[in-house]
């Protein structure tokens, strides 16, 4: 994200030294989706290391980076292998065999001992990346309000893996999903504004596309029976 000079440009300084250039840019390494619970140590080393080689000075992931039993583990030996800060959210598996509010406690509590890990659903402030990219985020949650809910015959796991949505009726369920998508974006809707009245640009991370265009499955962007699945 470096901002490229050109001879029409008369809002760059004129000299620029090798550390003005260094302040400018940032080299962010963008994962997501990495479902670390379904390789073995040994993948998760060697992918840790084609990480290491790309040279980030930032690390984001977007979310489902393992499941409860071991998201912990996975995300710490994330953090003492890269070295640089990492920017996350959590994705629905992540709270996998676990409940939600038992998942990021212990996240939290992870991030306080990890001074590198820092999970943006509890950072009310906007990042700075360089003094003019600012970085935001939310786990986000699916509750199909842009699809149809109700006429969708498609079953979650989240369903029965996730403490909070274990044993609810389809119309309880559905009210639990649009609270935890409320609160996802009363978050983004408290940081946006902040972040956009300060930066010239803004990256938002999140593990759920917020716009029906961008829950794309198979090729096709999702349907309403899918809506369920993808859409926040
Ligand atoms: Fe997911």
């Amino acid at each position: 994200m470096t901002k490229q000079r050109t001879s029409f440009d008369s809002s760059f300084p004129i000299e620029l030294t090798e550390r003005t250039l260094r302040d400018l840019s940032v080299r962010v390494c963008w994962l997501t989706d990495l479902h670390l619970n379904m390789v073995s140590p040994g993948e998760v080393e060697r992918f840790a290391a084609s990480v290491v080689a790309r040279q980030a000075d930032v690390v984001l992931i977007g979310g489902d980076t393992s499941e409860s039993k071991d998201l912990v583990e996975q995300l710490a030996r994330l953090a003492r292998r890269l070295r640089v800060p990492i920017y996350f959210v959590l994705g629905n598996h992540d709270y996998y065999y676990g409940s939600i509010e038992g998942v990021r406690t212990r996240v939290d509590e992870l991030c306080r001992r990890e001074p590198e890990l820092h999970y943006l659903s509890v950072v009310e402030t906007a990042v700075e990346l360089t003094p003019q990219v600012g970085l935001v985020g939310h786990d986000g949650w699916a509750d199909g309000r842009l699809a149809d809910y109700f006429a969708s015959s498609v079953m979650m796991t989240d369903d029965w893996l996730i403490a909070e949505l274990i044993g609810l009726t389809r119309a309880d369920r559905w009210e639990r999903l649009k609270a935890l998508a409320d609160e996802a974006a009363a978050h983004i809707l408290r940081m946006l504004p902040m972040a956009l009245a300060r930066y010239q640009q803004v990256l938002l991370l999140t593990h759920v596309p917020p716009f029906r265009d961008a829950c794309w499955y198979a090729g096709e962007i999702s349907n309403d029976e899918g809506g369920r699945l993808y859409c926040g």
